[in-house]
């Protein structure tokens, strides 16, 4: 996806636009940020449960284990403000955010994400539940825009990019994201960055093609979608939900392949395209990480790493870096 393109004006537009830019090029491809809608994001909330997505749990446990500490690294004597890029990760941030309210006594937390609607539905829930955070949710694309709010004298900033959500960029994309978290900063803010590591295929694989079929749904959803907003006829079940991991690019990749030859009609682009038998429609990277990688891309962007927690495995890393 790139990070530079224009917004266009509305939803359908940017889905629009990005569907006949995806499906128009070969290979054929589609952006992630498509997967969540009511439905996608229904499953993907399904997906953090399954067994083989060790990924939600395995960070939840380390934060569970590290908040505190994380926090007061973060905070280093000052009072925290909390934003987070994205608004989807609910429980892990309740750990954080009870974390600084323990220390602080009451907490700023500004959720940052494109859709209101998930912004709206993350902030009733922190309120209802956490009486000493004030939630200021902000609308915005944090992969076009950042800014922030001026602090208070005495404040500092600790953004979350948690939940390896860093992993559907590509190296260059994401050295570009983590720059635009850097200027939205001062020197002594830091960032919780979030990362999926290395481990055996195996492992990998699993946990994007579950034997559940929760990834498989939440693959093909997007035609359901395609269909649903642009009249396309799509026929999900006329797609395999494949997941590969590419070991030179260090990505699991999903596709969605064309099980037959076959026609579909996109209406409201009045586009045809025709699927060749074993055609793919490549749908996400999930990047992850070797040792030392994130964190070679956090100082390239103007940070110093200055923590890294990790479960016993080391399968997903959680590290704390300070903007210099
Ligand atoms: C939300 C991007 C972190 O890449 O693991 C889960 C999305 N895709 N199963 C990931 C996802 C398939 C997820 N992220």
């Amino acid at each position: 996806m790139a990070l530079t393109a224009p917004i266009p004006t509305s939803l359908n537009e940017r889905v629009a636009a990005a569907v006949l830019q995806g499906l128009s090029a070969r290979p054929r491809s589609l952006p992630p940020w498509l997967f969540y809608d009511v439905e996608g994001s229904h499953l993907f909330e399904q997906i953090t449960q399954l067994p083989e997505y060790y990924l939600t749990r395995t960070e939840r446990a380390i934060l569970t284990a590290h908040a505190p500490a994380i926090v007061a690294q973060a905070a280093q004597g000052a009072r925290l403000r909390i934003a987070e890029l994205g608004a989807g990760s609910a429980d892990k941030t309740r750990l954080l955010l009870a974390a600084a309210s323990e220390r602080q006594g009451t907490v700023v937390y500004e959720p940052v994400d494109v859709s209101a609607s998930a912004l709206a539905l993350a902030a009733r829930r922190i309120e209802q539940e956490m009486p000493a955070v004030a939630v200021a949710p902000r609308v915005m694309d944090y992969t076009h825009r950042l800014t922030l709010d001026p602090l208070l004298p005495g404040e500092r900033w600790l953004v979350l990019y948690i939940g390896s959500s860093i992993g559907n960029f590509d190296p260059a994309e994401a050295a570009h994201l983590l720059a635009r978290v850097r200027a939205a900063l001062q020197p002594g803010d830091s960032l919780l960055l979030g990362v999926d590591r290395v481990k055996d295929t195996a492992t990998l694989l699993a946990a994007y093609d579950d034997a559940a079929g929760v990834t498989a749904a939440f693959n093909r959803n997007l035609l359901v979608r395609l269909n649903r907003e642009l009249a396309a006829n799509f026929r999900p079940e006329a797609f395999a939900h494949r997941a590969i991991w590419n070991a030179a690019a260090s990505r699991i990749e999903m596709h969605l392949e064309s099980l037959a030859r076959h026609t579909v009609r996109i209406g409201a682009l009045d586009l045809t395209l025709e699927f060749a038998q074993g055609e793919r429609i490549h749908t996400e990277n999930s990047y992850k990480y070797h040792p030392g990688q994130a964190e070679a891309l956090l100082t390239h962007a103007g940070f110093r790493p200055e923590g890294v927690w990790t479960d016993s495995s080391a399968w997903f890393s959680v590290l704390l870096a300070r903007a210099v």
